[in-house]
């Protein structure tokens, strides 16, 4: 009999959105009549660019002649996409080599997936509340986890206990799901807790587009010493709409290095590369040629009409709870409204109450960690005319 993993007994049993799936599902099966609104997960509904589309396009066009075929690519991306994201970084002031750069399909991923490069008696510090995958990934390797109270009272951005010690650091900035960012001081002193203590920031970027405050940064290198100590994690799927095409990338710099148990120097870099191209075959050609025109500039203002469509969308939000006098965050740097529930409900109590009285979907707090639980999140990725409809149906109701 093989012996299974059992830390996975020590999940939940399913994976937050999927148990929002199931229970939509259940209610929709139910009440087959009614109009369910979902702002739920976070996912796009307007259309990819068309400097994306034709970059596509072109990619299938050279998928059918002997002359242009592709088959097997660079498990780390083409050059052409691993350039280009260069070029955006530097357009932000920010300098990476194009062999810093890893392309995958998707920030979900390689969070999850950069597990496997620590060992297990890592102290792991995670926010709470948080992106659960940090959670899940951790508690399938078996790891210890710490972690870091976000609350109203920090503004939900937790800073460094320099009486805690940590070797692995979760930041997510734009945060998934309570929308708060941080600024270059407050990442600053991360950076130096990190440098202080050896460990490693993991830093989850994938919301950066949504920044509309030119004081903040947008990647964990804008900051002196973060080369030495941080692996940042990108994604396409917000800023380009790739939610259902899946391009994403992870920056691990090369002066990343510590010394093993036996005194050997280990590079990150050369550890993410030995890992990916032994599980991972790359991206399609077609997809990376897409998400390459989304990095240049026409590409990127193309993106960035339709996160302005999103952004006004959680104006909307924004303005139905300030009207009600409920009290919120994010919104403004982020696609996210994270606020508390009304009449003092649990978060899986008002998600039930929402569904069956108003049929909007959003995401439970609880799902998010134990300070979430009387939270509750909506998206703005919703199309206009459902989001002022969500909207109205809960000013109705309360
Ligand atoms: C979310 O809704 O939190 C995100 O869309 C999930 C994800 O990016 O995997």
């Amino acid at each position: 009999m093989p012996k299974l993993n059992e830390n996975y007994l020590n999940l939940k049993e399913s994976y937050l959105f999927a148990e929002i799936n199931h229970r939509v599902k259940a209610y929709s099966e139910a009440h087959p009549e009614k109009k369910i609104i979902r702002l739920g997960i976070g996912d796009v509904t307007l259309p990819i660019g068309s400097k994306m589309i034709e970059q596509m396009h072109e990619g299938v066009d050279a998928m059918a002649s002997s002359e242009t075929f592709k088959g097997y690519g660079p498990e780390q991306g083409y050059d052409f996409l691993r350039n280009a994201i260069v070029d955006y970084y530097a357009r932000n002031n920010v300098s990476i080599e194009a062999d810093e750069v890893f392309v995958s399909d998707g920030a979900k991923s390689d969070t999850g997936n950069i597990t496997d490069l620590f060992a297990q008696d890592n102290v792991i510090m995670i926010p709470d509340p948080v992106y659960p995958v940090y959670v899940d990934t951790n508690i399938m390797n078996g790891r210890n986890i710490t972690y870091i109270d976000a609350n109203a009272e920090n503004n939900f951005l937790p800073m460094p206990d320099h009486s805690k010690h940590a070797d692995i650091i979760y930041i997510c900035s734009p945060n998934n799901p309570t929308g708060a960012a941080y600024n270059y001081e407050q990442l600053k002193e991360w950076v130096d807790y990190a440098l202080e203590n050896d460990a490693i920031l993991l830093y989850d970027s994938a919301y950066e587009c949504f920044i509309t405050d030119e004081s903040l940064p947008r990647s964990i290198f804008a900051i002196e010493g973060a080369k030495k100590c941080a692996i940042e994690f990108c994604s396409l799927s917000k800023t380009a709409g790739f939610t259902g095409t899946r391009c994403g990338y992870t920056i691990v710099p090369k002066a990343l290095k510590f010394v093993s148990s036996k005194g050997i120097e280990m590079s990150l870099n050369a550890m993410w590369n030995r890992r990916q191209t032994t599980k991972f075959n790359g991206v399609s050609y077609i997809v990376q040629k897409g998400a390459a025109a989304a990095f240049s500039v026409e590409g990127m203002a193309q993106c960035h009409e339709n996160i302005k469509y999103y952004q006004e969308n959680a104006k909307i939000i924004a303005d139905g709870l300030a009207k009600k006098g409920i009290r919120y965050f994010g919104g403004v740097n982020s696609p996210y409204i994270w606020f508390e529930c009304l009449n003092s409900m649990d978060s899986w109590d008002f998600f039930d109450y929402l569904l069956n009285n108003a049929q909007v979907v959003g995401t439970p707090g609880a799902g998010f960690g134990k300070n979430g639980q009387k939270y509750f999140r909506l998206t703005s990725f919703g199309n206009r005319e459902n989001t002022i409809e969500a909207m109205h149906r809960i000013d109705q109701l309360f």
